[in-house]
């Protein structure tokens, strides 16, 4: 049995109904030119009312399995990464696998917010290295159009809908080299959403003060990216002994085209080995790793044998990063 452990397939979904920068003018103080120059998003996908995180999840995994040649059957434990969960508990996962027919599998959500495919990817990753599973599906899903404040000009621009997900498993050519993860809980407070949990459960007066939408600090979280990005390329870098310039590409979260300028110009990473598409999508947090990466496998410009650099960073604060060869 080979010993290295990699992604066997993958795949991705979103939502028809397009939002452009027009269309927001029409809703917020706001402009095309403003949203463009400040953020590089021009659309973002919204699902319609009626389709939920779990709906996305389970569109993209069908994808991933047929790419992989696996059966739901399969799948001995799927992993659910989002913020937009359909409903507290049951998991998210829970109702994909229902879904899908996934019943060999155990079910479970993890919350890490913009992070959390990478953290959901690295665990699905040690779930195989320790015998305990053979094939992990792994998503990142998410609804941000439901905890979006659409009168708050701040970070309705920001965000849209979509999923990714991907199944792990024993491989015979590429698979992980590096990984890494982090999380500063003092800085929680940077982006969150006040109400809905124990501490401010659902009442008129958490509906009134909009509780149940995504408060940010825009600022401190750029600085943070910025930063962080850079620390774990480095990081990444010196761990696995792959010098920065032989990655073929850097998949990072897709928050604001002028983190990732700043991050890379700061590590003289030329702009075509970043894959960017937040232009057509914006922020889908947990999703927005895997819709990246399964789009530039899918249109060939990654392909078999490229070293690639995934790099999440969200609420928590948390990060991670995973450096893979891509062997499918
Ligand atoms: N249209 C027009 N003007 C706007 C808009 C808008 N959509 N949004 C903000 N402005 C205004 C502000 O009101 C402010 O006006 P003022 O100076 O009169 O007060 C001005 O633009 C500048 O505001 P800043 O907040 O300083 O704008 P900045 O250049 O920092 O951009 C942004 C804001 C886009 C939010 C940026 O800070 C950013 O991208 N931060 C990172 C956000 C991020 O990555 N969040 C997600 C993390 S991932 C996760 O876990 C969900």
């Amino acid at each position: 049995m080979t010993n290295k452990i990699g992604i066997l397939g993958i795949g991705s979904y979103l939502p028809e109904k397009v939002l452009s920068n027009i269309d927001l003018e029409l809703m917020v103080d706001t402009s095309d030119e403003w949203i463009k120059e400040r953020t590089g998003i021009s659309y973002r996908r919204i699902a319609e009312k009626d389709v939920s995180t779990s709906d996305l999840a389970y569109e993209a995994s069908k994808e991933a399995l047929k790419m992989a040649n696996l059966k739901p059957e399969d799948i001995d434990l799927i992993i659910g990464a989002t913020v937009t969960p359909d409903m507290l508990f049951p998991s998210t996962a829970c109702l994909v696998q229902k879904k899908l027919n996934a019943f060999n599998a155990a079910c479970f959500d993890l919350s890490a917010g913009c992070t959390g495919f990478i953290y959901a990817l690295i665990c699905a990753h040690e779930f195989v290295k320790s015998g305990m599973y053979k094939n992990v599906l792994v998503f990142g899903a998410e609804t941000l159009s439901r905890i979006v404040d659409w009168e708050d000009r701040n970070t309705c621009v920001l965000f849209g809908d979509g999923a990714g997900a991907c199944v792990v498993g024993r491989v015979n050519e590429g698979g992980v080299i590096s990984k890494i993860l982090g999380a500063d809980g003092t800085k929680s407070d940077l982006l969150y959403l006040p109400a809905g949990g124990s501490r401010e459960p659902a009442s008129f007066e958490t509906v009134k003060g909009k509780k149940h939408f995504i408060r940010m600090n825009g600022r401190e979280v750029f600085k943070f990216a910025v930063s962080i990005i850079e620390e774990m390329v480095i990081k990444m870098s010196n761990q696995s002994g792959c010098q920065i310039e032989k990655i073929d590409y850097f998949v990072p979260h897709q928050a604001n085209i002028r983190i990732i300028d700043s991050a890379f110009k700061r590590l003289r990473v030329p702009f075509d080995k970043v894959i960017v598409n937040l232009d057509k999508y914006g922020n889908m947090s947990a999703a927005s790793i895997p819709v990246a990466l399964d789009e530039a496998v899918r249109t060939g410009k990654i392909k078999k044998g490229d070293k690639i650099m995934l790099l999440g960073f969200g609420a928590g604060l948390t990060w991670g990063g995973v450096l893979i060869e891509w062997g499918v």
